[in-house]
Order: structure tokens, then C-alpha cells, then sequence
């Protein structure tokens, strides 16, 4: 099982749009896909069509409730949604205050990665999307993740976000010689026509050469749709340009997990890579 943790330290740089992007074209890919939402915001929640408020599902907030973790109890916080095989741990307002819970509880970062742990089974891939703050809940996402995606908008604003981001990666590890953090930055809302983002794509692919997807994800107003109406874009229509993109940074991913823990890239995700192999980019 792959889990892949969406994080800045930036809001609105398109985590939650990554997240609901690419667990809709795995859900269309017929792999089993679970979607963590660590934001109290639950934007991603409401995204797929769930409102907190009237949700009488377990959450995320029980899931770190929990005293004795178990798998029933884990599997117990998750919820199906109407696309099978695309399940949710949904976030809600109380998860704002999550720090004050869970302050001086031992082992505070690992909760989501060994519940996580408890469920490897259960799927092939696992994407949370994180609030754009350093606390508790981004602490246990990254702790959790085997590669950590971070969007960052091609805009000079942007770019000190991400400096910032790479910044805790290098304090928590040295905090912690047990983690280690693989990231990769995705550049999102890329418009060529604007200088701004043309000029800072071009600082990111040099200052962060080793870190960065080559390629982009462009402006789409199709995003906004797609969030209006309460589906994953793919899910809406495959054949936008912003679910082309985010369709080659699935594979790209998938690759790049293959290189660095083949043991965790499961035999369903192989089967995808070795289609996609044989199908020209619908560009
Ligand atoms: N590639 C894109 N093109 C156009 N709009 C986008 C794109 N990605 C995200 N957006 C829009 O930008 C806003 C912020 O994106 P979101 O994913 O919610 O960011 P974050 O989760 O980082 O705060 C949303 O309104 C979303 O629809
Ligand atoms: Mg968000």
C-alpha cells in the first residue's frame, strides 16, 4: 500500500484538488483508493458530497479518540462513497482541536500511520490531504506517507511557502533519525501566458531539480466545476486538460514509488503502470 500525504505550509495551492484529482483517476482505474481528510476545513470531505454536520459516520476525530486502536475500529471510521471503491475518512470542524486533545499522549505523531498500518490490505493506495499548518495532524500525515506530494503554485508568493515546507522536512528529520521524507513538488496553476508563472517554473525546476516533476498542471477552470458539482474531475470528464495532467503525474508517481519502495507498490497498481505503458497520452 502507497500512501501519498498532499502538504504545504500554503493554503490554497490546490492539495485538496490533487487529492480528489488523482483518487478520482485511481477510482477509474479500478484500484482501491482511501482519501484521508486531516483539514478541519473538510473541504475534501464536502468535495465528494459529505457535509460533516449531518454525518452520523465516525470521522477522522474518532479515529484519534480512539484509546486502544484496532482495525474494526479504524474500519469503522472510514466511509464508502457513492463511487466504488473510493472510501473516505472524513474530517470535521472538531478535529480544529486536535493538539489540545492529544497533548502528552505518547507516540502522538504515529497514530495515523499505525491505524494506516492496520488497513495495508484493504488498499492500494491512501492520499491525505493536510491543512496548512504545522501541527499534530500534518505531523502524523507526513509521518504516515511513503512519498509526500507538495503542489505549489507557479507564483513568486508561493515559492517562500515551499521553501518554508522543505525547511520542516529537514528540522523533522533531524529531530527524528527514524523519519525520512521523499517529496515531490508538483507545480500547479501553471499559466504560459503569464510571465509570472513561466519565470517562477523556471526557478523551481533549478533550485529543486532533484524534487520536481518536470511537468505541470495547468489553469483549469474546470476544477471549479468539478468542485460545484461535487466530483473528482476524472469522475466529471477524463478528457479535460487538467485531468490529462494530473493523469501523467499518476503515472509518474506510481513510477517514482517504484524505484524507491518496490515493496510497497502492490500488484493491481503494476497492472495499471504496464496499461498505461501501451496507451498514448490522450493529449
Ligand atoms: N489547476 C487549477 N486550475 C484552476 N483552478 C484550480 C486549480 N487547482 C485548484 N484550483 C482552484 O483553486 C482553489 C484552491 O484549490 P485547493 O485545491 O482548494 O487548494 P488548497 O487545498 O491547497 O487550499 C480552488 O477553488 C480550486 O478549485
Ligand atoms: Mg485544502
Amino acid at each position: 500500500m502507497l500512501v501519498w500525504a498532499v502538504a504545504s505550509q500554503k493554503g490554497g495551492v490546490g492539495k485538496t484538488t490533487t487529492v480528489a484529482t488523482l483518487a478520482g483517476w485511481l477510482q477509474k482505474e479500478k484500484l482501491r483508493v482511501l482519501v484521508v481528510d486531516t483539514d478541519p476545513h473538510a473541504s475534501l470531505t464536502s468535495y465528494l458530497g459529505y457535509e460533516d454536520e449531518r454525518s452520523e459516520q465516525f470521522n477522522l476525530f474518532d479515529l484519534y479518540a480512539m484509546k486502544d486502536l484496532s482495525r474494526e475500529g479504524v474500519l469503522n471510521c472510514i466511509t464508502h462513497t457513492a463511487h466504488e471503491g473510493l472510501d473516505l475518512i472524513a474530517a470535521s470542524m472538531t478535529l480544529a482541536t486536535i493538539d489540545r486533545h492529544l497533548s502528552g499522549r505518547q507516540g502522538v505523531g504515529r497514530i495515523l500511520a499505525r491505524s494506516l498500518k492496520l488497513i495495508e490490505d484493504c488498499y492500494d493506495v491512501v492520499l491525505i490531504d493536510c491543512p496548512p499548518v504545522l501541527g499534530a495532524l500534518m505531523v502524523n500525515a507526513l509521518v504516515a506517507s511513503t512519498t509526500i506530494i507538495v503542489p505549489t503554485q507557479t507564483e513568486f508568493l508561493a515559492l517562500k511557502g515551499l521553501e518554508g515546507m522543505v525547511r520542516t522536512f529537514t528540522v523533522m528529520q533531524r529531530a527524528n533519525q527514524s523519519v525520512h521524507f521523499e517529496y515531490l513538488i508538483v507545480p500547479t496553476m501553471y499559466d504560459r501566458r503569464t510571465k509570472a508563472s513561466v519565470q517562477s517554473l523556471s526557478y523551481l525546476k533549478t533550485h529543486y531539480r532533484d524534487h520536481i516533476w518536470q511537468e505541470s498542471i495547468p489553469v483549469d477552470v474546470s476544477f471549479r466545476e468539478s468542485s460545484a458539482k461535487r466530483l473528482p474531475l476524472p469522475l466529471m470528464d477524463e478528457t479535460r486538460q487538467g485531468a490529462v495532467s494530473y493523469h501523467r503525474l499518476l503515472k509518474y508517481i506510481v513510477e517514482f514509488e517504484l524505484e524507491r519502495h518496490p515493496q510497497r507498490v502492490g500488484s493491481k497498481l503494476l497492472e495499471m503502470l504496464e496499461r498505461l505503458q501501451y496507451m498514448p497520452d490522450q493529449i
